[in-house]
Protein backbone atom coordinates (compact mmCIF):
# COMPACT_ATOMS: atom_id res chain seq x y z
CA UNK A 1 0.00 0.00 0.00
CA UNK A 2 1.62 3.51 -0.71
CA UNK A 3 -0.18 6.85 0.17
CA UNK A 4 -0.33 8.43 -3.78
CA UNK A 5 -4.00 8.79 -4.28
CA UNK A 6 -6.21 10.71 -6.75
CA UNK A 7 -8.03 13.63 -4.87
CA UNK A 8 -9.53 16.85 -5.60
CA UNK A 9 -7.03 18.11 -7.44
CA UNK A 10 -6.16 15.18 -9.05
CA UNK A 11 -2.72 12.97 -7.98
CA UNK A 12 -1.90 13.72 -4.30
CA UNK A 13 1.28 12.44 -2.29
CA UNK A 14 -0.58 12.00 1.22
CA UNK A 15 -2.24 15.43 1.80
CA UNK A 16 -0.44 17.49 -1.05
CA UNK A 17 -1.37 17.31 -4.83
CA UNK A 18 1.38 16.92 -6.46
CA UNK A 19 0.21 19.78 -9.02
CA UNK A 20 0.99 22.14 -5.89
CA UNK A 21 4.55 20.50 -5.74
CA UNK A 22 5.37 21.03 -9.22
CA UNK A 23 4.23 24.57 -9.40
CA UNK A 24 6.36 25.17 -6.40
CA UNK A 25 10.06 23.28 -6.89
CA UNK A 26 9.47 22.76 -10.70
CA UNK A 27 9.71 19.97 -12.68
CA UNK A 28 11.04 17.42 -13.03
CA UNK A 29 11.23 15.99 -9.17
CA UNK A 30 10.49 13.05 -7.13
CA UNK A 31 8.61 12.90 -4.24
CA UNK A 32 8.86 11.03 -1.82
CA UNK A 33 5.86 9.59 1.16
CA UNK A 34 6.81 9.56 4.56
CA UNK A 35 4.11 7.53 5.83
CA UNK A 36 5.01 5.33 3.23
CA UNK A 37 8.32 4.79 3.98
CA UNK A 38 7.31 4.08 7.10
CA UNK A 39 4.53 1.88 6.91
CA UNK A 40 7.31 -0.30 4.20
CA UNK A 41 9.51 -0.71 6.98
CA UNK A 42 7.44 -1.64 9.72
CA UNK A 43 5.66 -3.66 7.89
CA UNK A 44 8.66 -5.70 7.12
CA UNK A 45 9.78 -5.41 10.72
CA UNK A 46 6.48 -6.72 12.46
CA UNK A 47 6.49 -9.50 9.45
CA UNK A 48 9.36 -10.60 10.80
CA UNK A 49 8.70 -10.61 14.38
CA UNK A 50 5.57 -12.24 13.57
CA UNK A 51 7.13 -15.18 11.67
CA UNK A 52 9.54 -15.68 15.11
CA UNK A 53 12.42 -14.23 14.03
CA UNK A 54 13.87 -12.70 17.02
CA UNK A 55 15.89 -9.04 16.95
CA UNK A 56 16.75 -8.92 13.14
CA UNK A 57 18.84 -6.08 11.88
CA UNK A 58 17.06 -4.27 9.47
CA UNK A 59 20.16 -2.80 7.38
CA UNK A 60 17.46 -0.38 4.80
CA UNK A 61 19.89 -0.72 1.05
CA UNK A 62 21.43 2.89 1.02
CA UNK A 63 21.53 2.83 -2.83
CA UNK A 64 18.18 2.49 -3.03
CA UNK A 65 17.43 5.67 -2.45
CA UNK A 66 20.41 7.81 -0.38
CA UNK A 67 19.06 10.78 0.52
CA UNK A 68 19.85 11.99 3.85
CA UNK A 69 16.21 12.83 4.87
CA UNK A 70 15.22 9.49 3.42
CA UNK A 71 17.70 7.49 5.85
CA UNK A 72 16.71 9.45 8.90
CA UNK A 73 12.83 8.85 8.81
CA UNK A 74 14.17 5.12 7.95
CA UNK A 75 16.98 5.24 11.50
CA UNK A 76 14.70 6.88 13.84
CA UNK A 77 11.96 3.86 13.31
CA UNK A 78 15.39 1.75 13.79
CA UNK A 79 16.33 0.97 10.76
CA UNK A 80 20.19 -0.23 10.13
CA UNK A 81 22.46 1.05 6.82
CA UNK A 82 23.42 -1.59 4.18
CA UNK A 83 26.68 0.25 2.53
CA UNK A 84 28.52 -0.17 -0.56
CA UNK A 85 31.02 2.60 -0.27
CA UNK A 86 32.73 5.41 1.85
CA UNK A 87 29.92 7.88 0.77
CA UNK A 88 26.73 5.22 2.13
CA UNK A 89 28.62 5.35 4.91
CA UNK A 90 28.87 9.02 5.86
CA UNK A 91 24.98 9.70 4.67
CA UNK A 92 24.04 6.94 7.23
CA UNK A 93 26.04 7.99 9.80
CA UNK A 94 24.79 11.57 8.96
CA UNK A 95 21.39 10.82 9.10
CA UNK A 96 22.44 9.33 12.45
CA UNK A 97 22.28 5.82 12.57
CA UNK A 98 24.82 4.63 14.70
CA UNK A 99 27.49 2.47 13.54
CA UNK A 100 26.55 -0.66 15.22
CA UNK A 101 23.84 -0.86 12.95
CA UNK A 102 25.73 -0.18 9.71
CA UNK A 103 26.80 -2.65 7.88
CA UNK A 104 29.57 -2.17 4.62
CA UNK A 105 29.35 -4.51 1.14
CA UNK A 106 30.39 -4.20 -2.03
CA UNK A 107 33.45 -6.19 -4.11
CA UNK A 108 35.89 -3.56 -4.45
CA UNK A 109 36.53 -1.92 -1.27
CA UNK A 110 39.35 0.28 -1.79
CA UNK A 111 41.80 0.50 1.25
CA UNK A 112 40.63 4.18 2.50
CA UNK A 113 37.12 3.08 2.73
CA UNK A 114 38.20 0.04 5.02
CA UNK A 115 40.07 2.30 7.17
CA UNK A 116 36.89 4.60 7.09
CA UNK A 117 35.02 1.71 8.16
CA UNK A 118 37.06 0.57 11.07
CA UNK A 119 37.69 3.78 12.44
CA UNK A 120 33.86 4.83 12.88
CA UNK A 121 33.52 1.06 14.16
CA UNK A 122 30.58 -0.48 11.67
CA UNK A 123 28.97 -3.16 12.69
CA UNK A 124 30.55 -5.76 10.18
CA UNK A 125 32.36 -5.95 6.47
CA UNK A 126 30.54 -8.14 4.57
CA UNK A 127 33.86 -9.47 2.63
CA UNK A 128 33.79 -10.77 -1.18
CA UNK A 129 37.16 -11.93 -1.74
CA UNK A 130 40.18 -13.43 -0.48
CA UNK A 131 42.22 -10.51 -1.21
CA UNK A 132 39.56 -8.40 0.45
CA UNK A 133 40.21 -10.21 3.70
CA UNK A 134 43.69 -10.00 3.73
CA UNK A 135 43.61 -6.12 3.13
CA UNK A 136 40.96 -5.74 5.88
CA UNK A 137 43.45 -7.63 7.95
CA UNK A 138 46.10 -5.24 6.59
CA UNK A 139 44.29 -2.51 7.51
CA UNK A 140 42.80 -3.38 10.96
CA UNK A 141 46.33 -4.48 12.36
CA UNK A 142 47.84 -0.90 11.16
CA UNK A 143 44.90 0.65 13.24
CA UNK A 144 45.38 -1.95 16.05
CA UNK A 145 41.55 -2.67 15.80
CA UNK A 146 39.74 -5.65 14.96
CA UNK A 147 37.75 -5.92 11.86
CA UNK A 148 34.62 -7.79 12.31
CA UNK A 149 33.65 -9.33 8.92
CA UNK A 150 31.06 -11.44 7.36
CA UNK A 151 31.42 -13.79 4.42
CA UNK A 152 29.16 -13.30 1.81
CA UNK A 153 28.97 -15.98 0.12
CA UNK A 154 27.83 -16.83 -3.57
CA UNK A 155 25.10 -19.63 -3.31
CA UNK A 156 25.03 -20.14 -7.22
CA UNK A 157 21.18 -19.54 -7.47
CA UNK A 158 19.88 -17.85 -9.85
CA UNK A 159 17.16 -15.50 -9.07
CA UNK A 160 14.84 -14.12 -11.65
CA UNK A 161 15.14 -10.11 -12.53
CA UNK A 162 17.14 -8.61 -15.15
CA UNK A 163 20.57 -10.09 -15.96
CA UNK A 164 22.19 -7.02 -15.09
CA UNK A 165 20.82 -7.06 -11.35
CA UNK A 166 21.15 -10.85 -10.83
CA UNK A 167 23.99 -11.57 -8.30
CA UNK A 168 23.56 -15.02 -7.11
CA UNK A 169 25.05 -17.60 -9.30
CA UNK A 170 29.25 -18.20 -9.43
CA UNK A 171 29.95 -16.13 -13.07
CA UNK A 172 28.76 -13.29 -11.01
CA UNK A 173 31.78 -11.43 -9.69
CA UNK A 174 30.11 -11.43 -5.97
CA UNK A 175 30.97 -13.60 -2.75
CA UNK A 176 33.23 -16.38 -2.56
CA UNK A 177 32.11 -20.01 -2.97
CA UNK A 178 30.35 -22.41 0.33
CA UNK A 179 34.33 -24.21 0.29
CA UNK A 180 36.31 -20.98 0.35
CA UNK A 181 33.95 -19.54 2.58
CA UNK A 182 34.33 -22.07 5.37
CA UNK A 183 38.00 -22.16 4.99
CA UNK A 184 38.70 -17.89 5.27
CA UNK A 185 36.69 -18.32 8.40
CA UNK A 186 38.31 -20.69 10.15
CA UNK A 187 41.87 -18.65 9.17
CA UNK A 188 40.21 -15.57 10.00
CA UNK A 189 39.52 -16.68 13.54
CA UNK A 190 42.80 -17.26 13.89
CA UNK A 191 43.99 -13.99 13.04
CA UNK A 192 43.96 -11.58 16.11
CA UNK A 193 42.63 -8.52 13.08
CA UNK A 194 39.77 -10.16 12.19
CA UNK A 195 36.73 -11.39 14.40
CA UNK A 196 34.73 -13.33 11.97
CA UNK A 197 31.04 -13.11 13.14
CA UNK A 198 28.90 -14.76 10.51
CA UNK A 199 28.00 -15.49 6.84
CA UNK A 200 25.95 -13.02 4.26
CA UNK A 201 24.42 -13.80 1.00
CA UNK A 202 21.77 -11.44 -1.78
CA UNK A 203 21.23 -13.19 -4.77
CA UNK A 204 19.32 -9.96 -6.64
CA UNK A 205 17.15 -7.79 -6.92
CA UNK A 206 13.06 -7.31 -7.66
CA UNK A 207 12.60 -11.31 -7.36
CA UNK A 208 9.51 -12.07 -7.33
CA UNK A 209 9.29 -15.62 -6.22
CA UNK A 210 10.32 -17.16 -2.81
CA UNK A 211 11.96 -20.57 -4.30
CA UNK A 212 15.42 -19.24 -5.28
CA UNK A 213 15.38 -17.28 -1.80
CA UNK A 214 14.52 -20.49 -0.22
CA UNK A 215 17.21 -22.58 -1.84
CA UNK A 216 19.63 -19.69 -1.14
CA UNK A 217 18.80 -19.18 2.69
CA UNK A 218 18.28 -23.36 2.86
CA UNK A 219 22.47 -23.56 1.92
CA UNK A 220 23.11 -20.65 4.00
CA UNK A 221 22.02 -22.59 7.34
CA UNK A 222 23.37 -25.56 6.01
CA UNK A 223 26.90 -23.22 6.11
CA UNK A 224 26.31 -21.89 9.39
CA UNK A 225 26.00 -25.43 10.97
CA UNK A 226 29.23 -26.69 9.34
CA UNK A 227 30.84 -23.58 10.88
CA UNK A 228 29.20 -23.99 14.50
CA UNK A 229 30.22 -27.96 14.61
CA UNK A 230 33.83 -27.13 13.68
CA UNK A 231 33.63 -24.75 16.51
CA UNK A 232 33.55 -22.07 15.21
CA UNK A 233 31.69 -18.89 16.59
CA UNK A 234 28.63 -17.73 14.26
CA UNK A 235 26.88 -14.62 15.81
CA UNK A 236 25.22 -13.91 12.39
CA UNK A 237 23.36 -14.60 8.90
CA UNK A 238 22.70 -12.12 7.05
CA UNK A 239 20.13 -12.92 4.34
CA UNK A 240 20.62 -9.47 2.27
CA UNK A 241 17.68 -8.09 0.23
CA UNK A 242 15.86 -8.66 -3.22
CA UNK A 243 12.73 -9.20 -2.63
CA UNK A 244 10.66 -7.74 -5.82
CA UNK A 245 7.29 -5.04 -5.22
CA UNK A 246 4.74 -4.72 -7.74
CA UNK A 247 5.89 -2.16 -10.90
CA UNK A 248 1.99 -3.11 -12.32
CA UNK A 249 2.91 -5.65 -15.30
CA UNK A 250 4.59 -8.26 -13.47
CA UNK A 251 3.56 -10.85 -11.47
CA UNK A 252 2.51 -10.00 -8.08
CA UNK A 253 5.26 -10.20 -5.84
CA UNK A 254 5.38 -11.84 -2.72
CA UNK A 255 4.59 -10.00 0.40
CA UNK A 256 6.82 -9.50 3.21
CA UNK A 257 4.17 -11.57 5.35
CA UNK A 258 5.11 -14.38 3.17
CA UNK A 259 9.18 -13.70 3.29
CA UNK A 260 9.31 -13.54 6.42
CA UNK A 261 7.01 -17.60 7.43
CA UNK A 262 9.70 -18.59 4.60
CA UNK A 263 12.63 -17.01 6.52
CA UNK A 264 11.08 -18.30 9.96
CA UNK A 265 10.63 -21.53 8.55
CA UNK A 266 14.39 -21.84 7.06
CA UNK A 267 16.43 -20.44 9.76
CA UNK A 268 13.86 -21.96 13.04
CA UNK A 269 16.21 -22.85 15.78
CA UNK A 270 19.45 -21.59 14.42
CA UNK A 271 20.81 -19.85 16.83
CA UNK A 272 22.19 -16.44 14.93
CA UNK A 273 21.07 -12.92 15.06
CA UNK A 274 19.76 -12.17 11.67
CA UNK A 275 20.04 -9.44 9.01
CA UNK A 276 18.15 -8.05 6.18
CA UNK A 277 19.22 -5.57 3.42
CA UNK A 278 16.07 -4.40 1.88
CA UNK A 279 16.15 -1.28 -0.31
CA UNK A 280 13.42 -1.54 -3.22
CA UNK A 281 10.70 -3.32 -1.16
CA UNK A 282 10.79 0.15 1.44
CA UNK A 283 11.77 2.90 -1.31
CA UNK A 284 10.26 1.98 -4.95
CA UNK A 285 6.17 2.11 -4.21
CA UNK A 286 7.13 5.27 -1.85
CA UNK A 287 8.12 8.23 -4.43
CA UNK A 288 7.16 9.17 -8.03
CA UNK A 289 8.84 11.37 -10.60
CA UNK A 290 6.21 14.10 -11.79
CA UNK A 291 7.34 15.42 -14.97
CA UNK A 292 5.32 18.01 -17.83
CA UNK A 293 5.07 17.07 -21.10
CA UNK A 294 6.58 19.77 -23.57
CA UNK A 295 5.23 18.47 -26.80
CA UNK A 296 2.94 15.80 -28.44
CA UNK A 297 5.12 15.08 -31.65
CA UNK A 298 2.85 13.34 -33.85
CA UNK A 299 4.04 11.47 -37.17
CA UNK A 300 2.64 11.47 -40.00
CA UNK A 301 2.15 8.09 -40.44
CA UNK A 302 0.97 8.01 -36.86
CA UNK A 303 3.31 7.32 -33.96
CA UNK A 304 2.44 9.72 -31.58
CA UNK A 305 5.83 10.68 -29.16
CA UNK A 306 5.05 12.18 -25.99
CA UNK A 307 8.26 14.34 -25.14
CA UNK A 308 8.66 15.32 -21.90
CA UNK A 309 10.99 17.29 -19.52
CA UNK A 310 12.11 14.33 -17.45
CA UNK A 311 14.74 12.00 -19.22
CA UNK A 312 17.09 8.89 -18.78
CA UNK A 313 19.51 11.04 -16.61
CA UNK A 314 16.42 11.66 -14.11
CA UNK A 315 15.30 8.16 -14.25
CA UNK A 316 17.68 5.54 -16.10
CA UNK A 317 15.90 1.91 -15.16
CA UNK A 318 13.69 2.09 -18.30
CA UNK A 319 17.10 2.88 -20.33
CA UNK A 320 18.91 0.56 -18.35
CA UNK A 321 16.82 -2.87 -17.49
CA UNK A 322 13.83 -1.77 -19.88
CA UNK A 323 12.18 -1.40 -16.56
CA UNK A 324 8.16 -0.22 -16.82
CA UNK A 325 7.03 2.18 -14.93
CA UNK A 326 3.33 2.80 -14.67
CA UNK A 327 3.34 6.38 -15.98
CA UNK A 328 -0.21 8.56 -14.97
CA UNK A 329 -1.52 11.94 -15.25
CA UNK A 330 -1.88 13.57 -12.79
CA UNK A 331 -5.38 14.31 -13.69
CA UNK A 332 -7.52 12.23 -14.68
CA UNK A 333 -8.92 11.91 -18.07
CA UNK A 334 -10.96 9.79 -20.35
CA UNK A 335 -10.18 8.16 -23.52
CA UNK A 336 -6.90 6.82 -24.88
CA UNK A 337 -3.98 7.73 -27.60
CA UNK A 338 -0.93 5.48 -27.67
CA UNK A 339 1.95 7.21 -26.99
CA UNK A 340 5.94 6.49 -27.28
CA UNK A 341 7.29 8.71 -23.75
CA UNK A 342 10.30 9.34 -24.34
CA UNK A 343 12.88 12.43 -22.76
CA UNK A 344 14.84 15.30 -24.30
CA UNK A 345 18.61 13.61 -23.82
CA UNK A 346 20.48 13.01 -27.49
CA UNK A 347 19.65 9.27 -27.29
CA UNK A 348 17.63 7.04 -28.96
CA UNK A 349 17.61 5.09 -25.55
CA UNK A 350 16.29 8.25 -23.83
CA UNK A 351 12.82 6.13 -23.99
CA UNK A 352 10.63 5.24 -21.29
CA UNK A 353 7.98 3.21 -22.72
CA UNK A 354 6.92 2.57 -26.52
CA UNK A 355 3.02 2.21 -27.40
CA UNK A 356 1.55 2.90 -24.36
CA UNK A 357 -2.05 3.32 -24.51
CA UNK A 358 -3.05 6.72 -21.74
CA UNK A 359 -5.35 9.16 -21.44
CA UNK A 360 -4.83 11.84 -24.10
CA UNK A 361 -2.71 14.17 -22.72
CA UNK A 362 -0.70 17.81 -24.19
CA UNK A 363 1.75 20.70 -23.99
CA UNK A 364 1.65 21.14 -19.99
CA UNK A 365 -0.01 18.55 -18.36
CA UNK A 366 2.16 16.72 -15.68
CA UNK A 367 2.41 12.90 -15.64
CA UNK A 368 3.94 10.91 -12.58
CA UNK A 369 5.71 7.80 -12.65
CA UNK A 370 4.72 5.70 -10.31
CA UNK A 371 7.06 3.20 -8.28
CA UNK A 372 10.13 5.53 -8.47
CA UNK A 373 11.38 5.87 -5.13
CA UNK A 374 14.18 2.88 -5.53
CA UNK A 375 16.89 3.72 -7.72
CA UNK A 376 15.43 6.74 -9.22
CA UNK A 377 17.28 9.88 -7.67
CA UNK A 378 19.91 7.47 -6.60
CA UNK A 379 21.11 6.87 -10.05
CA UNK A 380 20.35 9.90 -11.71
CA UNK A 381 23.19 11.91 -13.29
CA UNK A 382 23.47 15.42 -14.71
CA UNK A 383 24.35 14.05 -18.36
CA UNK A 384 23.55 16.34 -21.37
CA UNK A 385 24.16 19.13 -18.62
CA UNK A 386 20.91 18.98 -17.00
CA UNK A 387 20.68 20.18 -13.71
CA UNK A 388 20.15 16.85 -11.12
CA UNK A 389 16.88 15.95 -10.44
CA UNK A 390 15.87 17.70 -6.83
CA UNK A 391 14.19 15.60 -4.17
CA UNK A 392 10.91 16.40 -2.20
CA UNK A 393 9.98 14.97 1.06
CA UNK A 394 6.09 14.76 2.10
CA UNK A 395 4.43 14.44 5.57
CA UNK A 396 0.98 14.62 5.92
CA UNK A 397 0.50 18.06 4.83
CA UNK A 398 3.32 19.81 4.67
CA UNK A 399 6.30 19.13 2.35
CA UNK A 400 10.21 20.36 2.11
CA UNK A 401 12.62 20.01 -0.50
CA UNK A 402 15.56 17.71 0.65
CA UNK A 403 17.74 17.94 -1.98
CA UNK A 404 17.35 21.33 -4.14
CA UNK A 405 18.25 21.48 -8.01
CA UNK A 406 21.36 22.93 -8.70
CA UNK A 407 21.81 26.19 -10.14
CA UNK A 408 23.47 26.54 -13.80
CA UNK A 409 26.60 29.00 -11.64
CA UNK A 410 26.92 26.15 -9.26
CA UNK A 411 27.37 23.32 -12.17
CA UNK A 412 29.90 25.21 -14.17
CA UNK A 413 31.83 26.50 -11.25
CA UNK A 414 32.75 22.72 -10.60
CA UNK A 415 34.26 22.60 -13.74
CA UNK A 416 38.16 24.22 -13.74
CA UNK A 417 39.78 25.68 -16.84
CA UNK A 418 43.71 25.71 -16.37
CA UNK A 419 45.40 29.54 -16.92
CA UNK A 420 47.33 27.51 -19.74
CA UNK A 421 44.08 26.40 -21.36
N1 LIG B 1 22.26 -5.90 -0.48
C1 LIG B 1 23.17 -5.95 -1.47
C2 LIG B 1 24.49 -6.54 -1.20
C3 LIG B 1 22.84 -5.47 -2.75
O1 LIG B 1 23.73 -5.54 -3.74
C4 LIG B 1 21.55 -4.91 -2.98
C5 LIG B 1 21.18 -4.38 -4.29
C6 LIG B 1 20.65 -4.85 -1.90
C7 LIG B 1 21.04 -5.36 -0.68
C8 LIG B 1 19.28 -4.28 -2.04
O2 LIG B 1 18.49 -5.00 -2.92
P1 LIG B 1 16.93 -4.69 -3.07
O3 LIG B 1 16.25 -5.07 -1.78
O4 LIG B 1 16.76 -3.25 -3.35
O5 LIG B 1 16.50 -5.53 -4.20
N2 LIG B 1 19.59 -0.55 -9.94
C9 LIG B 1 18.81 -1.77 -10.04
C10 LIG B 1 18.87 -2.59 -8.78
C11 LIG B 1 20.28 -2.93 -8.35
C12 LIG B 1 20.37 -3.68 -7.04
C13 LIG B 1 21.76 -3.78 -6.58
N3 LIG B 1 21.95 -4.40 -5.31
C14 LIG B 1 17.38 -1.41 -10.42
O6 LIG B 1 17.08 -0.23 -10.61
O7 LIG B 1 16.53 -2.29 -10.59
Amino acid sequence: MNHFEYGPEGLACEGVSLAHIAAEVGTPVYVYSRATLERHFTVFRDALELAGVAAPLIAYAVKANSNVAVLKVLGDLGAGADTVSEGEVRRALSAGIPADRIVFSGVGKARREIQFALQVGVAEINVESEPELNLIAEVAAELGVRAKVAFRVNPDVAAGGHAKIATGKAENKFGVSFAEAARLYANASNNAALEPIGVACHIGSQITDLAPMRAAFSKMRGLVEQLLAEGLSVERLDLGGGLGVPYFNHPEPPSPADFATMVGEVTAGLPVRLAFEPGRVIAANAGVLVSEVIHVHERPEGRKFLVIDAAMNDLVRPAMYDAFHDIRPLVKRDGEAVYDVVGPVCETGDTFTRDRPMPPLAAGDLVAFMSAGAYGAAMASEYNTRPLVPEVLVDGDRFAVIRARPTYDAMLARDLVPDWV
